[in-house]
């Protein structure tokens, strides 16, 4: 192969510490599969200050992963109600809040279920993994279903970081009324909104937010075929608010999670009152959605 041009000086955006990242991009730009490390690229930026000829020969290479899925006895099954999370963190740390928060709450949900329960609709879970190597696991899931089954989907939600140490109170923002990332959700996204919206606040006294609907989590492939999603949320890398702060508690000025993508998000790394309140809106809208799928179909 031909060698690239001499490269005097290479930035490495990586600022999460997944492997996202790319060579001199914006972070998660166009994925080099199979990975540059964030170590690699340090010593890659050292030498290209020294003038060296680079060269970034991409490959792929195969895994084997599993997503984990489970479904109600009961039920029809040709309205399901979905909750997913993924099971796998970055590399960089052990993953509790990011995403230990709502895999955990999602198994706990689905024990207290259990198999049989005297639901309307069948209710199917999804546990994903690679969501941190680019959506994978929750991609392939809707991409091999028929477009019947596909069909039989009547929501999808999702739930990634629920416990985040400096709680923010989100839910995405289905109708982007709030403004917040670019262009509305498929049409029953906004009352899935409102269903979190109006439980927070009349159960447990808490205004939310809208947050980002674009696809930075796994309801991005359930979107993008038309499916109905929404989620809660406590926020990532975004810094809290002095508004923010004064609404729902919590220090102004520093990161919903301080600690996101990162070794320290272990098991001190959690808010058990925000992940306790988002446990409930999960097991809330469960109950609403496996009784009746009626107020998002228009
Ligand atoms: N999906 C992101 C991650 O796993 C975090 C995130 C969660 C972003 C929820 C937006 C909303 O790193
Ligand atoms: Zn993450
Ligand atoms: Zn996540
Ligand atoms: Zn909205």
């Amino acid at each position: 192969a031909a060698a690239a041009g001499a490269i005097g000086a290479i930035v490495y955006n990586n600022t999460d510490g997944d492997l996202n990242g790319t060579l001199g991009g914006p972070e998660n730009a166009a994925i080099p599969t199979g990975g540059v490390t964030a170590a690699a690229g340090a010593q890659l930026a050292t030498l290209g200050g020294q003038n060296v000829t680079l060269e970034l020969r991409t490959f792929q290479e195969a895994r084997t992963s599993y997503n984990v899925i489970a479904e109600t006895k009961t039920g029809r099954k040709d309205n399901v109600v979905m909750l997913g999370s993924h099971l796998d963190s970055v590399p960089a740390g052990p993953g509790i809040n990011d995403n230990g928060t709502g895999s955990a709450t999602l198994l706990e949900t689905a024990l207290q279920l259990g198999s049989s329960p005297k639901v309307n609709n069948a209710v199917r879970f999804g546990f994903w993994s690679a969501e941190e190597f680019g959506l994978i696991g929750s991609t392939y899931y809707v991409d091999q279903l028929t477009f019947e089954q596909q069909l039989d989907i009547a929501l999808y939600l999702n739930f990634d970081m629920i416990g985040s140490p400096n709680a923010g109170y989100f839910a995405y923002d289905g109708d982007n009324s709030d403004g917040v990332g670019a262009g509305a959700g498929p049409y029953g996204s906004a009352q899935i909104e409102k269903t979190f919206v109006d439980f927070m606040q009349a159960a447990r006294g808490v205004s939310l937010e809208g947050t980002d609907f674009t696809g930075r989590s796994d309801y991005g492939e359930f979107i993008a075929v038309g499916i109905p999603a929404g989620g809660l949320d406590t926020g990532a890398e975004g810094l809290k608010t002095p508004a923010q702060a004064a609404k729902w508690g919590g220090t102004a000025g520093i990161a919903y999670d301080p600690c996101y993508h990162q070794a320290c998000d272990n098991l001190g790394n959690i808010d058990r009152v925000a992940l306790d309140r988002n446990a409930d809106g999960v097991a809330w809208s469960l109950g609403v959605y496996a009784t009746s799928t009626e107020s998002i179909n228009g």
